[in-house]
C-alpha cells in the first residue's frame, strides 16, 4: 500500500495556465493541413482554420500558443506574411525539409486562430536573420492603437484594433539554430532588440523573454542572468530587461543520431525514455538555483517553451517533417512533466509542448481530412483541472523500478492542487508497465464530500490510429472509495489518473 500525504492547508503557488501551453512552427504539417487548410478546402474550416482541431484544441482547454518557430522564427520576415495572399513572397523553409513556405499563414492568420482557441499569444521575433527595426515595427504592427506607418499598415490589410500580444521572444535558440552565439554576445543583442519591443499599450504589458539555454548550459543561465537582469527602482528605468527565460529538453530514448522508435519499443526502452525524462526536473532546479541568486522573488519565469518526446521519424515519411506517433509511453512523459511544472510552479510560469499538430509529440494527428486525439491529448485534458490552481503541499513514498541501475524511476509520481471550482485535483501516474498499486491517500482532517476520478491508460505502446482512433481516451474510474479524511484505490499500470475530490 502506498501512501499519498495531501495537505489542504498548505498552499505553495500558483499554477500558471501557460504551464500546460503548446507550440505551434511551420514545420512538416503542423501549420499546414493541421491546423490551416484555407477557405477554399473541402474540409470544414472557419476562416481557414480546421473546424475539427480548433474545436478539439478548445475541448482541450488550450492556454497559450507560441508561433512561428522555433528554428523557423529566425528566418521568418513578417512582412513577407501579411497583404493579399497572391502577393505574398515565397521563400524556403531551409531548417525543414527545404520546402516552399507561401506564407499564406501570417500574423493575421495566427492572431484569428488564437482568437478562435481563446488563448494567448506567444510570439517569436526574429534575431539571427531579423534586424533590431523589422521586430520594432512588427509589434508596433500587432500592438498600437494609434496613428502610426504599421498600425496603418494593418489597418489598410483589414484589421481595424490591435492584437494582444502576451509573450514575445527575442530570438530562438540562439546559441544554435538561431545564430550559434555564445551567451555574453547574446545577452548584449537581447538588450538591445528588447528596448525596441515597446509597450504601447501600458495595461497589456508585452512579456519578454530572452533565450535561455538548452539542457544543463547553467553558464548561458548565469551569463544571461548576470547582463540582462535589473532590479526594480535602478537606473536606465527600463525596467525589467526580461520577464522570462526559455529552456529546452527534449526526451530522446537514445540519442541524437538514433533516436528510437515511437511505437513497438519494449520494457527496457520504456523505463529508459521515462528516466531520460526526469532530467528535467534536474535541469530546472539547478536554472531556478542560479535565477534564484538574482531573482529570490521569482519576479522572471523560466519558461519551458520546448519539451516532449524526439523519436526516429515515422516510416515512409519526409524526415525534415518529425512526424511521429504518440503512444501510452508519451501520456506517462507528459504526466511526469506537467507533475513536475506543478511543483516548480513558482518558477516555471510557462511551458509549450512541441509540437501541436502532427509534429513530435503531438496532441492531434491528421491526414486528409481525419483527426485523431494522441494519449497526450487526453493527459493535458486531464490535467486542465490544474490550470489556475494552488499548488499543494503532497508527497508520495513511491519506491523506484526499472530494468537497469540507471535507468530508475519512481513507480508513482503525482501533484495536487486546488482547483479554482474549491475542488482538490490530484494527478498521479504509474510507471510501471506491469504491475498495478494500491494507494491509500488522506487529506488530513478534511471530511471528503465525494470523489471522482478518470484513467488514461493501457498497454504501454497503446496508440490511436486512423483506422483505430479510440484506442486509447480517457475513461471513467468507479474503483475508488472514500471513508472520512481517506480515499483507497488501485492505479493501474501503465496509466494516468485525475481524482476530484470535494470536501
Ligand atoms: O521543435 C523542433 C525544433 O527543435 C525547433 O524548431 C527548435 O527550436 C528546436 O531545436
Amino acid at each position: 500500500m502506498y501512501n499519498l500525504f495531501i495537505n489542504t492547508g498548505k498552499e505553495l503557488g500558483h499554477i500558471n495556465p501557460e504551464i500546460q501551453g503548446h507550440f505551434s512552427e511551420h514545420l512538416g504539417r503542423c501549420i499546414y493541413e493541421g491546423i490551416f487548410v484555407g477557405e477554399d478546402s473541402d474540409i470544414p474550416n472557419t476562416k481557414g482554420m480546421r473546424n475539427d482541431v480548433v474545436e478539439a484544441l478548445k475541448e482541450m482547454k488550450i492556454p497559450v500558443l507560441r508561433w512561428p518557430g522555433g528554428c523557423f522564427a529566425d528566418e521568418y520576415h513578417w512582412k513577407d506574411g501579411i497583404g493579399p495572399k497572391e502577393s505574398r513572397k515565397k521563400m524556403i523553409n531551409t531548417n525543414w525539409g527545404g520546402v516552399t513556405e507561401d506564407n499564406s499563414f501570417g500574423t493575421h492568420e495566427f492572431m484569428e486562430l488564437a482568437e478562435q482557441l481563446g488563448c494567448k499569444t506567444y510570439v517569436n521575433g526574429n534575431v539571427g536573420s531579423g534586424t533590431v527595426r523589422e521586430m520594432s515595427e512588427w509589434v508596433e504592427y500587432m500592438t498600437f492603437d494609434g496613428v502610426s506607418p504599421m498600425a496603418d499598415l494593418r489597418r489598410a490589410n483589414g484589421r481595424e484594433k490591435p492584437w494582444t500580444v502576451d509573450y514575445f521572444a527575442v530570438g530562438n535558440e540562439t546559441w544554435g539554430c538561431g545564430g550559434n552565439m555564445v551567451p555574453e554576445y547574446y545577452a548584449n543583442l537581447y538588450k538591445q532588440y528588447q528596448t525596441f519591443v515597446k509597450n504601447y499599450d501600458q495595461n497589456k504589458k508585452i512579456k519578454k523573454l530572452a533565450v535561455g539555454p538548452t539542457d544543463k548550459d547553467y553558464n548561458w543561465t548565469e551569463t544571461l542572468l548576470r547582463e540582462c537582469f535589473r532590479q526594480q527602482g535602478t537606473f536606465p528605468q527600463n525596467f525589467g530587461y526580461m520577464d522570462g527565460l526559455t529552456l529546452h529538453y527534449y526526451t530522446l530514448p537514445y540519442d541524437w543520431d538514433h533516436k528510437g522508435s515511437a511505437t513497438g519499443f519494449n520494457d527496457k526502452e520504456w523505463y529508459m525514455t521515462l528516466a531520460k525524462t526526469f532530467a528535467m526536473e534536474e535541469f530546472i532546479e539547478k536554472h531556478s538555483a542560479i535565477m534564484d541568486r538574482y531573482d529570490p522573488d521569482c519576479r522572471i519565469g523560466l519558461m519551458v517553451d520546448e519539451w516532449g518526446t524526439w523519436y526516429d521519424v515515422e516510416e515512409g515519411t519526409n524526415p525534415g517533417f518529425l512526424y511521429q506517433q504518440n503512444t501510452i509511453r508519451d501520456a506517462l512523459i507528459a504526466a511526469i512533466n506537467l507533475n513536475i511544472f506543478n511543483k516548480h510552479c513558482k518558477r516555471v510560469k510557462m511551458a509549450n509542448i512541441a509540437q501541436l499538430v502532427n509534429v513530435l509529440q503531438a496532441v492531434i494527428l491528421t491526414e486528409g481530412d481525419n483527426m485523431i486525439k494522441t494519449p497526450t491529448y487526453y493527459v493535458f485534458k486531464m490535467y486542465s483541472c490544474h490550470q489556475d490552481g494552488e499548488l499543494l503541499e503532497s508527497s508520495i513514498n513511491s519506491t523506484e523500478i526499472g530494468l537497469e541501475d540507471q535507468y530508475k524511476v519512481p513507480n508513482l509520481h503525482e501533484s495536487v492542487s486546488k482547483g479554482k471550482d474549491g475542488k482538490i485535483h490530484i494527478t498521479i501516474g504509474n510507471l510501471s508497465c506491469t504491475d498495478s498499486y494500491d494507494v491509500c491517500s488522506t487529506l488530513m482532517g478534511d471530511n471528503i464530500k465525494s470523489v471522482k476520478a478518470s484513467v488514461v491508460g493501457g498497454k504501454m505502446d497503446d496508440h490511436n490510429t486512423f483506422e483505430e482512433p479510440d484506442v486509447v481516451s480517457e475513461k471513467d474510474f468507479d474503483s475508488i472509495s472514500f471513508e472520512a479524511d481517506k480515499i483507497s484505490f488501485t492505479v493501474p499500470a501503465s496509466s494516468v489518473m485525475h481524482i476530484e475530490v470535494e470536501i
